[in-house]
């Protein structure tokens, strides 16, 4: 049931985090006030560097009871790495979320916006708009296998790729129904059939048998290195790209270098029974280059918040903001500096909220 009045848990993290999310919920708020919605904000200090280096955890013993009765996470960038490795603070943090509320969906747009210069020639905004789907809990990255005979002739390695029904099932289930509610009702499959024959044979068969229940669902395939050869050749070919694990990552980073910079891509990491909060945050980390500057690009966020509307039932507020995202990046004055706009985070956030309003 979709609800007008959402709790939603808070985190900053560390660096560029903690500047670019209070853009997030200033636009957040304008959409609520639009759009009749009402928020209960809980921020929370922990899952950041800051933290671990008060208590020398990431997250506290209880943080699941902490998150409780959120509908939702809102999360800005977690690792400081001069203080903290990157492993502890991406591990002790993010992928516990990630694990623990089983969120099996990642979810990236590829949408190129006015006044982000595409490093492909001749695409104009409207020419690409898609989603990568990623499976986000099993395939390639699993942690079965081992090593052999270590530091001889004989050292072998093994990895075991896990291709469940249950994981491959309902990580389609996903991009099919995304793919049934979007106009064009098209869904690609990123697989490997020819090469990889026991696993990729089983998730095209597994996709034939879903495609039943979606018959208004055009589907194809595409084996992942030609596929990867399309997205930059003919990026207006896709609408829903669904893939495992491993394809999904690479596809998921390359969707989005195809559509410009680091600074404005969103992306979800979703539970869609919803027995879990599903958490939304942009691709860019914490950025430590840049931080304290004022500088961030505050887009990413934003689009993250407008994404976990759209999760939460909130399509039109959604919407909303995207376009007002779309409105505010088509003018030079209104973008920050790695646009090549004279604004920093805040104002540009300002704008954005401005107008939503
Ligand atoms: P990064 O995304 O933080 O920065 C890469 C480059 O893009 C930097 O030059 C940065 O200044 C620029 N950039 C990033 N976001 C920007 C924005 N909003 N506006 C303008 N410029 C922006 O990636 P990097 O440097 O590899 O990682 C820094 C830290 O962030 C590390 O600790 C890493 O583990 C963490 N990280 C966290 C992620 C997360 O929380 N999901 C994702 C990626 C990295
Ligand atoms: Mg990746």
């Amino acid at each position: 049931m979709t609800s007008n009045k959402l709790n939603i848990a808070v985190i900053a993290g560390d660096g560029i985090g903690k500047e670019v999310v209070p853009e997030g919920l200033r636009v957040l708020e304008a959409a609520a006030k639009r759009y009749d919605l009402s928020f209960d904000f809980k921020e929370h200090d922990f899952a950041s560097c800051d933290y671990y280096g008060r208590t020398g955890e990431m997250l506290p013993e209880d943080w699941k009871t902490r998150l409780e009765g959120s509908d939702a996470i809102f999360f800005g960038a977690v690792g400081w790495p001069d203080v903290v490795p990157d492993h502890v603070s991406l591990w002790g943090s993010l992928l516990k979320f990630r694990r623990e509320y089983d969120q099996y969906v990642n979810l990236r747009p590829v949408r190129l916006m006015p006044g982000v210069p595409s490093p492909l020639a001749n695409r104009a905004p409207g020419d690409i708009d898609f989603y990568v789907v990623r499976e986000n809990t099993e395939g390639e990255y699993s942690s079965i296998g081992g090593k052999m005979y270590e530091g001889t002739d004989r050292e072998i390695v093994v990895q075991e790729t896990v291709i469940s029904r249950h994981g491959t099932d309902r990580i389609l289930k996903f991009a099919f129904e995304l793919a049934q509610s979007r106009p064009a009702k098209h869904l690609t499959s990123a697989t490997k059939s020819n090469g990889i024959s026991i696993t990729m044979p089983y998730w095209d068969e597994r996709v034939e048998e879903m495609a039943k229940n979606y018959g208004d669902v055009k589907v194809d395939k595409y084996h992942i290195d030609i596929l990867t050869a399309q997205f930059v050749l003919n990026p207006d070919w896709f609408d829903v790209v669904v893939g495992s694990n491993l394809f999904g990552d690479i596809l998921s980073d390359l969707g989005p270098a195809c559509t410009g910079t680091i600074g404005v891509a969103p992306s979800g990491n979703i539970d869609p029974t919803g027995r879990f909060p599903s958490l939304f945050e942009p691709v860019h980390g914490s950025a430590p280059d840049i931080a304290g500057k004022g500088i961030a690009n505050p887009v990413g966020q934003i689009w993250a918040g407008a994404m976990m509307l759209e999760h939460l039932g909130h399509k039109e507020a959604a919407d909303g903001i995207v376009q007002a995202i779309e409105t505010v990046l088509s003018e030079q004055k209104l973008r920050t500096g790695d646009l090549g706009g004279p604004l920093g985070t805040v104002d540009c956030g300002k704008a954005i909220a401005d107008a939503l309003s």
